[in-house]
């Protein structure tokens, strides 16, 4: 017989050699124990971890939503550089719309009286002249006051600057008061209506609660404590929720966020689904180098003298933008991912006897006798009889 045929052989023997478990029982606590420990790991991941804190059994949806506020409250100022002035929501609120982000004013530079005329520029390094020659005519400088005439004129008695086309008087917005102008504001409140829908499971509510009648919403003020579902707040109150102090963030203005969490868990053993505020403060407080602190932008009212001619008051506002911003998810039982977790559920405890084995047959002291036991490789008597007779 050749060489080929016995290698055939074997190799026939691999692929038909049929492999069948066979239950091999070990009398030991320690093996015992490790197994139903791990057991007991696995149920404890799949029960704790991924039932209760996951959810893995439940379909989820993200919310829409939309918001709409109402800013109340007034002021009177009186300082020595401005008339006194008594200020209402339209005053202060920019833009009126009141959508989910709103602008409260608290201090200002106001510039009144301009006019489309001639002016000295501010001194700087680049404005300042000695005479005309030192001021090119229509230079337009994107950082100026203006389009340059050529002319070189008295800023003050003791600087000269070049003259600019321009609405003059420039506004001089070094002067900012130390201390916010509208420090009433604290104590305006602003009603933030919110309406969400998760369209999955076609559940729609709102942050005005249905237990909530007008009369206690004329009254009530959101505090986390006292009254959590008042829809509500008092500005100072947001801010100081934020880490912050409303007088100190109103002088050179900020941004800050009203964050409203809509996570809910729609399961009608748990229907639980209400609206949860936070506040945080969103631009940077005290940036490292101090360039650029706070939040301002400039807008103008215009009007017309009785000679008709066009006049505005530039206004440089400072103040605490308010953006709301809503998030959360609703989670809700459903068979395809409870099937999905199921079966990975299983995989795991599959895994569990290998743990059992590997343990048995390393750390055990009779490992050897196990690991004899635990395969066995079958051969019937008479076979290697015939094959002794045939191979002497
Ligand atoms: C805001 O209201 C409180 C109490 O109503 C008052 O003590 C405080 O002076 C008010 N703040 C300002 C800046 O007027």
């Amino acid at each position: 017989m050749s060489k080929s045929t016995g290698s055939c052989q074997g190799f026939l023997h691999h692929v038909f050699d049929y492999e069948t478990p066979k239950t091999l029982i070990i009398p030991s606590i320690r093996v015992g124990f490790v197994f139903r420990f791990t057991q007991f790991l696995v149920l404890l991941y799949v029960v704790g971890y991924v039932c209760v804190v996951q959810k893995a059994y439940q379909e989820t949806d993200s919310v829409i939503s939309t918001v709409t506020t109402k800013v109340k409250g007034f002021a009177f100022t009186n300082i020595s550089d401005m008339e006194p002035r008594f200020w209402d929501v339209v005053d202060y609120n920019i833009p009126p719309q009141g959508d989910g982000s709103f602008f409260v004013l608290t201090n200002v530079v106001m510039t009144p009286g301009q006019t489309q005329s001639r002016c000295a520029e501010l001194p700087n390094p680049s404005t300042i002249c000695v005479d005309d020659c030192d001021c090119v005519e229509g230079y337009n400088d994107p950082r100026g006051n203006g389009i340059r005439t050529g002319l070189c004129e008295n800023y003050s008695s003791i600087v000269k600057t070049c003259e600019v086309l321009s609405w003059c008087p420039l506004e001089t917005d070094t002067n900012l008061p130390k201390r916010a102008l509208l420090a009433e504001a604290e104590n305006f409140t602003v009603l933030i209506k919110n309406s969400i829908t998760y369209p999955k499971f076609n559940f729609h509510k709102r942050n005005i609660l249905s237990h909530i009648n007008s009369t206690y919403l004329k009254r009530c003020e959101f505090n986390r404590k006292t009254d959590p579902n008042c829809p509500i707040f008092r500005l100072k109150h947001i801010v100081s929720e934020a880490g912050e102090d409303f007088q100190d963030m109103a002088v050179k203005g900020g941004v800050l966020g009203i964050l409203i969490d809509w996570s809910c868990n729609l399961d009608w053993w748990a229907r639980k689904c209400y609206p949860k505020y936070t506040f945080h403060r969103l631009d940077n407080k005290h940036p490292v180098n101090n360039v650029a602190p706070g939040y301002n932008f400039r807008f103008a009212k215009y009007y017309r003298t009785a000679e008709g001619e066009e006049v505005r008051t530039l206004i440089k506002a400072y103040g605490i933008r308010f953006d709301v911003i809503v998030f959360g998810t609703a989670g809700k039982f459903g068979i395809v991912p409870t099937i999905v977790n199921l079966g990975a559920a299983l995989s795991f405890l599959s895994l569990v006897p290998m743990v059992a084995d590997w343990f048995m047959l390393t750390c055990m002291k009779k490992r050897d006798l196990y690991s004899r036991q635990k395969s066995t490789y079958l051969v019937e008597e008479s076979e290697v009889e015939s094959a002794c007779l045939k191979n002497p």
